[in-house]
């Protein structure tokens, strides 16, 4: 199974950069995802790898075979490089069956009569459909031509599978099992996957690495817990689960932690940090909801940081309560799982629980409407 290596990979459309400079190797047999908001340029990427896109400029190898060199002009045409790809719409052929479906891919390769049907037979195996094979893409349910996409992409033993939003056509709970399944089955099968989504959750529980990409540029690579605990900027904090930000500056530095000093409520606040920064420094300040705890004023609490608060809401989320706290001009968010906390209040988490950021700008014009409310 092979390695898929993509260097200095840039792309215009006309006078547009949706791609600049994208680097990622893939390692055999992983499952790797490009997650990103839409628009970022995660289907253009797969499209490059695929053949269906030319770059504008950079590389792409498979198992050490080119497929582009924009430098020695070199261009391996879509047909001769052996992917498997699935559509977010499919791309089913409607007026023929499953199998004839099957076929198509296998009679351009010229396989023989005896090999299409071996072929066809275990691809639809694969996926659990064999008892199918007659119908049109018409009679089957959405996560059933889903999987018939998929057979279609297996069936010629691609090298590599391309998956762009397989699974966003289908709905919530029939797009879970899907998830486990298609996890279960490329495990089963080795095959390097790359696969494409504006789903967080989807990326998180599905990858092995996950390539965080804004405006056509790669923002982090890594492996679910790398991208979700040290999330490398606030933008991917943002988009990877949800957090709180606070803007702050920088009042001292010692021993690995920061000492900042919140803009919103004047609450200094300590973070275990490495960066490397100078006292009055604009610094923002992120927190998972879930790396909050609340306390009731009369209880016993120690902390690197206890901060008095007050409750503005409070909503049951099935298993645990989201609070919305009152801090200063900022409305905090937590995850705890009492029920019965009101009023004052306070906030507490350790210096290791926050992740510091140089720079004040609060990822979304949205998210920092929501997370203010006036003092
Ligand atoms: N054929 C095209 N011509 C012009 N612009 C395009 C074309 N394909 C994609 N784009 C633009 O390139 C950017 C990236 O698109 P795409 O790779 O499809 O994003 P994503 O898959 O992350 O949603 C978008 O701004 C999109 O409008
Ligand atoms: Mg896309």
């Amino acid at each position: 199974m092979p390695e898929v290596k993509v260097s200095g990979l840039h792309k215009k459309f006309g006078d547009v950069t949706v791609l600049n400079d994208i680097n990622f190797t893939i390692r055999e047999g992983e499952f790797f995802t490009l997650l990103g908001p839409s628009g970022c340029g995660k289907s253009t990427t797969l499209n490059c790898i695929a053949g269906l896109e030319t770059p504008s400029s950079g590389a792409i190898t498979v198992d050490g075979v080119p497929f582009v060199d924009t430098h020695k002009k070199l261009y391996v045409p879509t047909e001769e490089r052996n992917l498997g790809m699935v559509f977010q719409s499919y791309a089913l052929w409607p007026h023929m069956s499953v199998e004839a479906n099957l076929v198509m891919p296998l009679a351009i390769r010229k396989a023989s009569k005896e090999e299409k049907s071996v072929r066809i037979h275990e691809a639809l195996e694969t996926v659990g459909l064999s008892h199918l094979k007659d119908r049109y893409p018409h009679q089957l349910s959405g996560g059933q031509q889903q999987r018939v996409a998929l057979a279609r992409a297996l069936v010629y033993s691609p090298s590599v599978l391309l998956l762009d939003e397989p699974l966003s056509n289908l709905d919530a709970k029939l797009r879970e099992q899907s998830r486990a399944w298609l996890k279960r089955l490329q495990v089963e099968l080795g095959i390097t996957t790359v696969y494409v989504t504006h789903d967080q959750d989807e990326a998180l529980s599905l990858s092995d690495r996950i390539a965080v990409m804004f405006d056509g540029q790669m923002a982090q690579i890594g492996t679910p817990a790398e991208i979700y605990e040290k999330p490398a900027t606030a933008a991917v904090a943002a988009f990877v689960g949800s957090c709180n930000f606070f803007t702050g500056r920088l009042e001292g530095h010692h021993g690995g932690i920061a000492l900042v000093r919140l803009d919103n409520s004047g609450i200094l606040v300590k973070v275990a940090s490495a960066l490397t920064l100078d006292k009055g420094d604009a610094v923002t300040v992120a927190v998972r909801p879930e790396r909050l705890s609340i306390t009731s004023r009369t209880a016993d609490v120690t902390g690197a940081n206890v901060l008095e608060t007050t409750v503005l809401t409070r909503s049951y989320v099935g298993s645990r309560y989201e609070y919305g706290l009152k801090l200063g001009t900022n409305v905090v968010q937590v995850i705890s799982p009492s029920g019965d906390l009101d009023g004052a209040v306070r906030l507490v988490f350790e210096a290791e629980d926050a992740l510091l950021y140089a720079g004040s700008s609060v990822p979304s014009a949205e998210a920092a409407e929501l997370m203010t409310v006036a003092s």
